[in-house]
């Protein structure tokens, strides 16, 4: 009987339909990759590997690798990986700031609001310039973040509950809650709550707490044009609809290069 250890071995029910946003990394890494110097492309807060597992299988041609912080995040991508028999990913538990690869990548991306992770603009600035410093010239980062949501920015208490099943049909329900909120710094504070009911009755709980920021379009553009980034295309959805033009409020998604040197 199938035990959960830790909340990562869940993530993967929670996001079962979100779709788009792999489909969207694919083609434009698809649409980029005949430009590229080498055949090296990072993932920064790769998770589970929902996006980059099946980023990977398409292209075998190129090397993969995963960074994330979490440990727990990349033990669940190593194990999807060797069961799906996927071998050209490489994995590294670190901070993105910490990384010192020995190669360059042509392309970075941070799928599903990494950088929101990033709690003040220092840190943020660092984020940038760490992932523009693993770029070959000319390498390309891509990246989303949410367009904040005025609305959504004063809800307290519980901002989303859900119940799911996992494949062996044990129940899970899933509780996020925002109960602080820091309007100055632009953080709020998130708490995640999942309770399991096994089929024989058995249940479990675990939590994640942690706190994410929000940034607005253009403090995004000037912290990126600030570390020789330039943006190419700014998208509101994965669709790919320019920023401003689809519903509000979608999806704040850079596509920028790196300037060459004395450009
Ligand atoms: C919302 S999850 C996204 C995971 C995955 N990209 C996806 O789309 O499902 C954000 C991930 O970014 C990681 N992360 C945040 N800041 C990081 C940093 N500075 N260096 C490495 N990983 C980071 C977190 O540990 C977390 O696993």
């Amino acid at each position: 009987m199938k035990r959960y250890k830790n909340a990562s071995e869940l993530y993967d029910i929670f996001y079962k339909e979100r779709k788009e946003d792999i489909a969207f990394y694919n083609r434009i890494l698809k649409e980029y990759k005949k430009t590229f110097s080498n055949n090296k492309v990072i993932e920064i807060g790769a998770g589970t590997g929902r996006v980059l597992l099946p980023i990977a299988a398409r292209n075998p041609d190129l090397e993969f690798h995963a960074v994330d912080v979490i440990g727990d995040e990349i033990e669940v991508l190593k194990e999807k990986a060797a069961r799906e028999g996927i071998k050209n990913i490489v994995t590294h538990v670190t901070d993105i700031n910490d990384f010192q690869p020995k190669e360059k990548f042509s392309f970075a991306f941070a799928p599903f609001r990494v950088m929101q992770h990033c709690q003040s603009l220092d840190e943020m600035d660092r984020f940038v310039k760490s992932t523009k410093d693993l770029l070959t010239d000319d390498g390309r980062f891509v990246f989303d973040l949410f367009n904040p949501w005025v609305h959504m920015l004063v809800r307290e208490g519980v901002v989303f509950e859900g119940n799911y099943h996992d494949d062996d049909g044990n129940k899970i329900n899933r509780r996020v809650e925002v109960n602080e909120r820091d309007y100055f710094k632009q953080t709020q504070n998130i708490e995640e709550y999942y309770s399991v009911e096994y089929t024989d009755g058995k249940k479990d709980n675990f939590e994640w707490l942690y706190t994410t920021s929000y940034f607005f379009k253009d403090t995004a553009a000037l912290i990126l044009e600030k570390n020789q980034l330039t943006v190419e295309n700014l998208y509101g959805n994965f669709d790919r609809t320019p920023f401003g033009k689809g519903q509000y409020p979608g999806e704040l998604i850079f596509d920028c290069v790196k300037q060459q040197k004395g450009r």
